[in-house]
C-alpha cells in the first residue's frame, strides 16, 4: 500500500505523515517538499522534492510511482512575506492572486489529472485536498482575504468537478475536500489572537481527525466537502 502526502513539510502536512504511518502499519509512506526537506526520518517514508504547481514534476512523479492508494494534498497559501490577506479589494495585487491560485487550486487539478491512473483500483482509493470553510459561497459573511477564498472556492469547484468525472471512470475512489479547522501552523500564526480559547488545533489532532475520516468514507462519499468535525461544510 503506498500513501502520497503532497505538502509532507506543511505543520498540518508533516503531522498527517506521522499520523498515516502509525495508522497504515503496513504502506509506504512518500511525502513531498518543496524549499526545505523536514529533519523527520522513518524506515516506510521516503521524502520526495515537488513543487506542485509544476506540471511536469507532478507528471514525472506519478509515472514513477505507479498504484497509489491515498493521495493527500496538504499545500497551502494564505500569506507570503510581501503580502498578508486582503482586508479590502484596495489591497488586491493580481501577482500575489495568481500565487493563491497557484499554490490553493492548481496542484489539486493537476495531481487528479496525472495520478488518476495510479488511483485507479478495484479496491478502495482515496484523492484528498485540503480547503478551508473560507472558501464556501454561502458561509461568507464577513468578506476579506480575497484572493485566499476565491482559490479555495475554485479549488473546491475543481475537486467537485473531478468527483462527478471519477464516479463513472474510478468507481473505487473517493474524492473529499477537507477542512482542518484553524490549526496552529506557520499559515495561521498571524491570526492566532483573537481565537476563542480552545478553538486552536494542533496539527496532530487535525491529523488524526483526517485519519479518522478517511476510515469512515466509502467511494459513495466522494465529492463532499467534509469538516474535520465529519459534517458537510456547505458549498
Ligand atoms: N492552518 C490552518 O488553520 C488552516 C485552516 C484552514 C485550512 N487550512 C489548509 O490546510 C492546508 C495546510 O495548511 P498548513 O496550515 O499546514 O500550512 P503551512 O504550514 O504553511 O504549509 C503549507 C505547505 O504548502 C507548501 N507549498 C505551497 N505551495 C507549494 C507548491 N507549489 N508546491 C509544493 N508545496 C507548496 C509549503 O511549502 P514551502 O514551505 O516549501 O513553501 C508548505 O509546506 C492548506 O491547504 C491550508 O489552506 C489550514
Amino acid at each position: 500500500m503506498k500513501i502520497v502526502i503532497v505538502g509532507g513539510s506543511g505543520g498540518i502536512g508533516l503531522a498527517i505523515v506521522k499520523q498515516a504511518l502509525q495508522y497504515y502499519p503496513e504502506a509506504y509512506i512518500i511525502a513531498t517538499w518543496r524549499t526545505r526537506q523536514p529533519d523527520f526520518t522513518h524506515q516506510r517514508l521516503r521524502w520526495h522534492p515537488l513543487d506542485a504547481a509544476n506540471e511536469k514534476a507532478v507528471a514525472e512523479m506519478a509515472e514513477q510511482l505507479g498504484s497509489v492508494t491515498i493521495l493527500i494534498n496538504a499545500i497551502g497559501l494564505l500569506h507570503t512575506p510581501d503580502h498578508r490577506p486582503e482586508k479590502t479589494i484596495r489591497e488586491f495585487d493580481p501577482v500575489f492572486f495568481q500565487e493563491n491560485m497557484a499554490a490553493n487550486t492548481l496542484p489539486s487539478i493537476l495531481l487528479a489529472k496525472y495520478f488518476m491512473k495510479s488511483l485507479r483500483s478495484d479496491n478502495p482509493s482515496w484523492f484528498i485536498s485540503l480547503s478551508a470553510r473560507v472558501g464556501s459561497i454561502s458561509d461568507n459573511h464577513l468578506g476579506g482575504w480575497l484572493s485566499y477564498r476565491a482559490s479555495k472556492a475554485a479549488l473546491n469547484m475543481a475537486v467537485k468537478t473531478i468527483a462527478i468525472e471519477w464516479k463513472v471512470k474510478l468507481p473505487n475512489c473517493c474524492v473529499l475536500l477537507f477542512h482542518p479547522g484553524t490549526t496552529d501552523s506557520a499559515l495561521s500564526q498571524p491570526f492566532h489572537r483573537n481565537l476563542p480559547e480552545g478553538q486552536l488545533h494542533s496539527p496532530n489532532y487535525t491529523a488524526e481527525t483526517l485519519m479518522e475520516t478517511i476510515k469512515e468514507s466509502r467511494p459513495e462519499d466522494s465529492g463532499r466537502f467534509v469538516s474535520f468535525d465529519g459534517n458537510d461544510v456547505d458549498w
